[in-house]
């Protein structure tokens, strides 16, 4: 790629992160034009899903909100063990459940916060090891907390490293996360503006996650080193209408291992 061609996309991918909606250019969205709007949620894949646990008053939290912030770290060194299906579910409904559906069926209310209500995103699993689930890959039901069984996952280690682009620590989480993205749900109110505003969304979701998982002591890392096209073929994404944007494994993690995290970090010490 010559030094042309990187201008020009670094320039675009600027202007990607400007908020340009102040701007008169005459954009008119298709929810302007009343045209229909899409689902709120993707419909279920399976005809049997699996209603989570609510009881989250059972769940043993840790500490207090301002330690938690203090105490939340990447995590990627994990134990390898299982966590409970309780878990799980707080993990899902901390960062994309629905609390309400308002306005005739317009907007869901969730325990994070969107641009617009739009809440472009779905959520997939890959199970690897938890209480009362058998491993495989997964689809939450955020409408009805509940969770769909998709198929098994072959060689498991392999294919988590192969779609998280060779990052093979992943592989001994519990579980991971991979949040798609459905553009046309965010597209139908903001189009030209609308992806900006979803990966102001993601954040917000990922870090949802982070802090769920600390609050259990559960360790988790944000990834944005994945491979699209083995992240999307794993959930039979199109590609265009859906496709993987971020993915952030779960799991256990041991204060004995503190070191090896730190071998993570090896190049900030190399500049030190
Ligand atoms: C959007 C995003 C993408 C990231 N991608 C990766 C990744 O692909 N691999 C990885 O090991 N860490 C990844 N991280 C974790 C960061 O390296 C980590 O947050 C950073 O080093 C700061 O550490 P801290 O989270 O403990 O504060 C990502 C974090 C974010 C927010």
């Amino acid at each position: 790629m010559d030094q042309t061609e990187i201008a020009r996309r670094i320039a675009l991918g600027r202007n990607f992160t400007k908020c340009a909606m102040d701007g008169d250019d005459g954009f008119v969205s298709d929810q302007q034009q009343r045209l229909p709007q899409p689902p709120l949620v993707k419909a279920a894949m399976r005809e049997r899903a699996l209603r989570l646990p609510h009881d989250f008053d059972n769940l043993a939290l840790a500490g207090d909100y301002a330690r938690l912030v203090g105490a939340r770290r990447t995590r990627r060194v994990y134990t390898g063990e299982a966590i409970s299906l309780l878990q799980l579910s707080f993990l899902l409904w901390a960062s994309q459940g629905v609390e309400s559906v308002r306005g005739k069926s317009y907007a869901t209310l969730r325990t994070v916060p969107s641009g617009g209500a739009r809440h472009a995103f779905e959520t997939y699993l890959v199970v690897n090891s938890v209480e009362g689930l058998a491993p495989g890959a997964y689809h939450y039901l955020p409408m009805t907390h509940a969770l769909e069984f998709l198929n098994p996952v072959d060689n498991r280690e392999e294919t988590v490293s192969e779609m998280l682009m060779g990052q093979s620590w992943a592989a001994k989480a519990s579980v991971v996360f991979i949040f798609s993205f459905v553009p046309y749900r965010a597209e139908w109110r903001y189009g030209i503006y609308a992806h900006r505003v979803v990966m102001i969304d993601l954040g917000h979701v990922g870090q949802a996650l982070y802090m769920a998982a600390e609050a259990m002591e559960l360790g988790t890392c944000g990834i944005g080193a994945f491979s699209q096209a083995a992240c999307d073929r794993a959930f039979s994404l199109d590609g265009q209408e859906e496709y993987a944007v971020y993915a952030q494994p779960v799991g256990r993690y041991a204060d004995a291992d503190a070191p090896k995290e730190l071998e993570f970090y090896a190049f900030l010490k190399e500049r030190e």
